[in-house]
């Protein structure tokens, strides 16, 4: 075999491994992120973190709580499955023109910021009703300085 061929081989198998990984994007999740969804043109607080995998190991969350098909209806979901992302159905990242009539239902589904606070932060209030917050701390962040760290 010559050198060029084998290095031709090499180009090849190493654009596929590109491509792969591009075409399965969303199959793979952090264990922790910071939730940086880039359609937004500017993100005006800090970057708040989401611990994925504790939500799912450890605070025993189904997948379906928090993702659900184009009818809103929880998906019953596991690792290594093909997920989209919460902006490719609530997609609008901007701001809500003044005077703009909405319902609550209406809101949610149009704007991703309205989605991503009523699925953690409706589930976190509830939490920390159930929990019965016996110490007087609250376990699930609500407050906007307990996700949104000071810029
Ligand atoms: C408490 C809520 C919650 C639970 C429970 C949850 N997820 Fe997620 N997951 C999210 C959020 C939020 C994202 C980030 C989505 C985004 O960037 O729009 C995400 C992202 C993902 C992604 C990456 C999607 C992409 O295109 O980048 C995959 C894959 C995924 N989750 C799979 C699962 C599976 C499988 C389960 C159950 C075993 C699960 N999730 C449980 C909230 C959750
Ligand atoms: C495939 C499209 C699609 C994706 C992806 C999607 N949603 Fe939704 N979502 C919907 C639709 C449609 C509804 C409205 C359902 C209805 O009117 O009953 C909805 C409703 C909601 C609601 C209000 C009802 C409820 O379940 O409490 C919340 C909150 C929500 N979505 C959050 C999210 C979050 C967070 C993500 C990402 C983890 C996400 N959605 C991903 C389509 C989607
Ligand atoms: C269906 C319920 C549910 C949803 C949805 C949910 N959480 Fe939570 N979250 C919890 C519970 C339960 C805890 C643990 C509370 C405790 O310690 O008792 C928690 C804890 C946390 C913590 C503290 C660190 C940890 O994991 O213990 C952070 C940060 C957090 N959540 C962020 C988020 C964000 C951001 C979202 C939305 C993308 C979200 N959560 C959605 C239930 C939920
Ligand atoms: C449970 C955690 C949590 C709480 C509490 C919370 N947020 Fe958020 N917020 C998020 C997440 C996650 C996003 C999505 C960021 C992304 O995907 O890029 C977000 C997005 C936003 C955005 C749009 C992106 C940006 O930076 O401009 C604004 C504005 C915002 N939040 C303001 C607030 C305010 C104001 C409060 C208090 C009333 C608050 N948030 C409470 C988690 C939280």
């Amino acid at each position: 075999m010559s050198k060029k061929f084998v290095a031709l081989m090499l180009a090849i198998g190493v654009s596929l491994l590109f491509a792969a990984t591009y075409i399965y994007a969303g199959t793979a999740v952090q264990d922790t992120f910071k939730m940086e969804t880039k359609e937004y043109a500017k993100h005006t607080k800090g970057l708040a973190e989401f611990t994925h995998k504790k939500h799912v190991e450890d605070h025993k969350i189904a997948c379906g709580d928090c993702h659900h098909d184009d009818k809103g209806k929880p998906l019953a979901l596991k690792m290594g499955d093909d997920v989209q992302r919460c902006v490719e159905c609530h997609k609008e990242t901007g701001k809500a023109p003044e005077g703009e009539k909405l319902t609550k239902e209406e809101k949610i589904l149009k704007y991703h910021k309205e989605a991503i606070h009523a699925n953690c932060i409706g589930c976190h209030k509830e939490s920390n009703k159930k929990a019965g917050d016996p110490t007087g701390k609250k376990p699930a962040p609500t407050s906007c300085a307990d996700c949104h760290p000071k810029k």
